[in-house]
């Protein structure tokens, strides 16, 4: 059964997947955080030490079953929801999502993913690529120094302190990266809603998503 489509976008640090996790956790529903499953892949393609710059590398995605549940994701029924983390996952991801190939694959897992319930998904492309039938599509935008000091915050939470300015140069390079490839590049879907959470709490961003996705409803 066809349920619900929630699509969330926004670029890296915007509060996508946190944001996503707790409207699905209040409405009951399926979230799946694509940049998980991204994030996945480059680590795997960093395990087996293969040419990350050839996109023939990632033949390997034909006999390795991603997969993400309950905010939990895997490697071949491997727990890697801390290890996608990492630096090296974080400077290497945009690059290997930036493959057709790979974003082919991932796509048609998402694709099915939404075919059961209700469900929403956070990533760059999913109002889109993925979900251009969604029921809402919401593209999260925050200031730059405003989605550092988010980043900056977590990371100290993590045992990890990064100067602040070298947060924002990460988060600029990568937003640089995702909307500039030529395969699904981050955009917004023409139809979405622009939510500018700068000067929002998660709490009041959460609720106004909630908000809309009651008047379609
Ligand atoms: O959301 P997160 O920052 O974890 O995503 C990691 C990376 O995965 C992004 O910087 C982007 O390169 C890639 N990504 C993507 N398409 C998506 C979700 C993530 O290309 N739908």
């Amino acid at each position: 059964m066809s349920g619900f489509k929630l699509a969330i976008d926004g670029p890296a640090g915007s509060g996508k997947s946190t944001i996503s996790a707790l409207i699905a956790k209040k409405l009951n529903w399926t979230h799946i955080d694509t940049g998980a499953m991204y994030r996945a892949v480059t680590l795997k393609a960093l395990e087996l030490k293969v040419d990350l710059n050839d996109e023939s590398s990632y033949r390997f995605l034909e006999t390795t079953n991603i997969h993400y549940d309950f905010d939990r994701i895997f490697i071949d029924d491997r727990d890697v929801t801390q290890a996608i983390r990492s630096e090296g996952v974080t400077n290497n991801v945009s690059l290997v999502s930036s493959f057709p190939y790979v974003r082919r694959k991932l796509v048609d897992l998402q694709k099915q993913a939404a075919n059961y319930g209700n469900i929403v998904m956070d990533g760059r492309d999913i109002g889109t690529v993925v979900l251009p039938d969604a029921n809402v599509k919401v593209f999260l935008t925050a200031n730059v120094e405003e989605r550092a000091k988010r980043r900056y915050k977590e990371n100290i939470k993590k045992g990890k302190d990064q100067h602040i300015s070298k947060v924002i140069e990460d988060i600029v390079v990568r937003d640089q990266k995702d909307s500039t490839r030529k395969e699904s590049p981050l955009r917004k879907a023409d139809d979405a809603i622009i939510m500018d959470t700068t000067y929002l709490t998660i709490d009041e961003v959460v609720e106004k998503i909630i908000e809309l996705t009651d008047k379609k409803e």
